[in-house]
C-alpha cells in the first residue's frame, strides 16, 4: 500500500470489496488480507482480472455514450478506488463542463478519491451508503453539483450485486430513479450465475469473508432494475458485447457480468 496512513473506519485485516477490486486491477491500494483472498479467488476464477478489465472498459464506453447523448452530470454509486480512466476524466474529454459525484461507503475508496480529485469544482466524492437514496440525494454536495431538472447519468457499475434482496435493491434503484429527470440514463453492470454457475457459487462463498457479500442474479432479475427505463441497444448483454469498440469479442461469457444502459422514459 503506497500510503501507510489508514483512514478512520478501515479494518485492514478484513478484505474489502473495494480493495479486492483494486488488487484485480493491478492497483496498490490493497492490504495483505485483500491480496490473500484475491489469490484464492484467482484460483477459482482465473478470468477475474479479465472480468474487471472488461468492466472498466464497459464503464468507459457507457460514459462516452452518455456524453454523446447529451448527459453532462453523473452520479457514480459504488465508485471504488480511483484507477486510470475514472468517470470524470472520460466525461471531461467529451465535455469540459461535465460534473461528477462519486459515492462510496469504503473509507479507503473515499480517501483516495479525495486525494486524486483535489479541489476541482466540477467533481466531488461523498462517503455514503447507496442503500439510503434520500441520504445520498439530499447530501449538500450532491445538491451543489447536480441539477435534478436536467438529465443525469446514474452509474451502478459492479455494485448492485453487493446488495442482498433483503435490502430491496429494486426499491433502492427506484428511489434514485424517481429523482431523475426524463432523458436521464441508468448504467448497470452486475454479476450473474448464468454463464458459470459452479464458479459463481464458489466466488460467492469466498466473498462471505469480505466487507460485503455478493449476490449474483439472473438476467431476468437484473432487467427488473431498469423499471421505468428503456434499455438502449443492444440491451442487457455480457460486458464485452455492450457496444464493443472493436470486432465481435471472443467468448464474451468469460466476463460473466451483465451490462446494460437504460434511458428514463416519460418525456
Ligand atoms: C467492485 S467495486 C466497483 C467500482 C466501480 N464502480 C467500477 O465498476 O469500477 C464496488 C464498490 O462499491 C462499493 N460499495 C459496495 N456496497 C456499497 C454501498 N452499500 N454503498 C456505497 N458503496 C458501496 C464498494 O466499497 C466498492 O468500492
Amino acid at each position: 500500500m503506497a500510503d501507510t496512513r489508514l483512514p478512520d473506519g478501515t479494518a485492514a485485516d478484513r478484505p474489502s470489496v473495494a480493495r479486492l477490486y483494486d488488487f484485480f486491477l493491478g492497483g496498490h491500494h490493497n492490504f495483505a488480507a485483500d491480496r490473500e483472498l484475491g489469490r484464492r479467488l484467482l484460483a477459482v476464477e482465473p478470468n477475474a482480472r479479465y472480468i474487471v478489465a472488461e468492466n472498466r472498459a464497459f464503464l468507459g464506453r457507457a460514459v462516452r455514450f452518455l456524453i454523446a447523448s447529451g448527459v453532462r452530470q453523473f452520479i457514480d454509486l459504488g465508485s471504488g478506488i480511483p484507477t486510470q480512466e475514472n468517470v470524470h476524466e472520460i466525461a471531461k474529454r467529451g465535455a469540459a463542463d461535465a460534473r461528477v459525484v462519486y459515492v462510496d461507503n469504503d473509507p479507503v475508496a473515499v480517501a483516495h478519491s479525495r486525494q486524486i480529485l483535489g479541489d476541482s469544482p466540477l467533481v466531488t466524492v461523498i462517503n455514503a451508503d447507496l442503500r439510503d437514496p434520500p441520504a445520498v440525494l439530499g447530501h449538500p454536495k450532491v445538491a451543489d453539483l447536480i441539477d435534478f431538472g436536467r438529465p443525469v447519468g446514474l452509474l451502478m457499475i459492479t455494485v448492485l450485486h453487493f446488495v442482498p434482496d433483503s435490502d430491496d435493491p429494486a426499491g433502492i434503484v427506484g428511489g434514485f430513479a424517481a429523482a431523475l429527470a426524463p432523458g436521464s440514463y441508468l448504467a448497470i453492470s452486475h454479476a450473474t450465475q448464468e454463464a458459470a454457475p459452479g464458479t459463481a457459487a464458489q466466488v460467492q462463498d469466498l466473498y462471505k469473508g469480505t466487507t460485503a457479500s455478493a449476490y449474483p442474479r439472473t438476467s431476468a432479475e437484473i432487467i427488473r432494475f431498469f423499471s421505468g427505463f428503456e434499455l438502449v441497444e443492444p440491451g442487457l448483454v455480457y460486458l464485452p458485447l455492450w457496444r464493443p469498440d472493436g470486432g465481435p469479442p471472443d467468448r464474451p461469457e468469460r466476463a460473466w457480468f451483465y451490462a446494460g444502459v437504460g434511458r428514463k422514459t416519460g418525456d
